[in-house]
């Protein structure tokens, strides 16, 4: 039998009266949602919401995010991983969870490392996928109260709808998104297998980057999601930090230092004299993960299956499953979102 994901500590036994205070509190948050907010069908049968000017998948969250608005409470220890789906946020974790823990768990003892029983997103919980999901935790209010610090979760909310405690607090913030064409296509190859695993109907890449471009999830979500983080990463540099898949790719031992420092932990010149970055790296890598148990097998977050999250691990495969004439209309909606912002994805 698979053993408990640590975050289940946050999900005590509580007595009677609060489980029914619990059940009423995501009761409500049904209610709202479905009498005050435009719903829409989503791309694997589910409805999806649209709250704060983005969408929000029922099965990914179902009332998740109006929960962690109202329940939870950040500290200033606190370091979140925020990211679009399909941008990297598996390996980030891996990286963010490995760096944090590098003193209980050294990555010089690979075998036993948590990242080898535990797919990361279960060792970085999401907070409104996961922690405050009703259709995933019983409909209970978790305690996180009981985590030591720093606690590390993870978020794909818009960074102008985390909650304000994560603001105020001085919470640290790790971003990642990526080349928007690479995201759209890993996007599209993750559905494909969703649909199949869900016994949906199979639908082709072109039909569900026409869907993106036109429908729910629209591009333009993907790249303001990326331009909130980007404005908080300029204004508030200490607290945001915005990386790139991409680059990460590139340079990953600089990217990894760079994240390493900005968590509060910063690699020692002995650790890296002996090599930790590089066993990090290692531990972390798209080979590594991908060819374990844990990860070949398994269900995680929203009942997706663990091997969904890894696929090629490549910079630039949109160039295999774009036409240059859907190339081309992605660039003009990328263009003009994007212009005048000092980013490019
Ligand atoms: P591709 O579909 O392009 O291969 P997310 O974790 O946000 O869902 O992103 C998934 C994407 O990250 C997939 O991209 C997946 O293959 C890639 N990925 C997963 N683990 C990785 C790792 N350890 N290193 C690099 N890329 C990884």
């Amino acid at each position: 039998m698979a053993p408990n994901a640590p975050y289940e500590i946050c999900f005590v036994p509580k007595s009677r009266e609060e489980e029914e205070e619990d059940e009423k509190i995501y009761k409500r948050y049904k209610e709202i949602i479905a009498t005050t907010l435009p719903i829409a069908g989503g791309l694997l049968g589910e409805p999806m919401y649209q709250y704060q000017g983005f969408w929000y998948s029922s099965r990914v969250g179902s009332v998740g995010p109006l929960a962690v608005q109202d329940h939870f409470r950040a500290r200033a220890s606190d370091i979140l991983i925020a990211s679009i789906p399909k941008s990297g946020t598996t390996w980030l974790k891996s990286l963010a969870f490995a760096v944090i823990n590098i003193k209980s768990h050294p990555p010089s003892v690979q075998q036993q490392h948590p990242l080898h029983i535990f797919n990361s997103h279960d060792l970085v919980p999401m907070l409104e996928i996961r922690l405050y999901n009703n259709d995933f935790n019983g409909n209970r209010i978790p305690n996180l109260d009981i985590l030591p610090s720093p606690r590390l979760f993870g978020t794909h909310m818009p960074y102008t709808s985390l909650p304000q405690s994560v603001t105020l607090s001085g919470s640290r913030i790790v971003y990642i998104c990526r080349n928007i064409k690479d995201n759209l296509v890993s996007m599209s190859r993750f559905i494909i297998k969703m649909r199949l695993a869900l016994s949906l109907e199979p639908m082709k890449v072109e039909d569900i980057l026409e869907w993106f471009c036109k429908g729910r999830c629209v591009i333009g979500e993907v790249i303001e999601h990326a331009l909130g983080y980007w404005k908080a990463s300029l204004e508030r540099p200490q607290n945001v930090l915005f990386l790139k898949y991409d680059k990460m790719v590139a340079e990953p031992a600089l990217h990894l230092k760079r994240i390493a420092e900005f968590m509060g932990c910063p690699f020692s010149s002995m650790e890296e004299k002996e090599g930790v970055v590089h066993q990090i790296i290692k531990l972390c890598s798209f080979e590594n993960l991908s060819n374990l148990e844990v990860n070949k097998t398994g269900l995680s977050d929203g009942g997706f299956l663990n091997r969904a999250y890894f696929r090629k691990g490549k910079v630039g495969d949109s160039a295999n499953y774009l036409s240059p004439k859907m190339m081309e209309q992605l660039d003009q909606i990328i263009e003009q979102k994007l212009h005048g912002s000092g980013l490019t994805l």
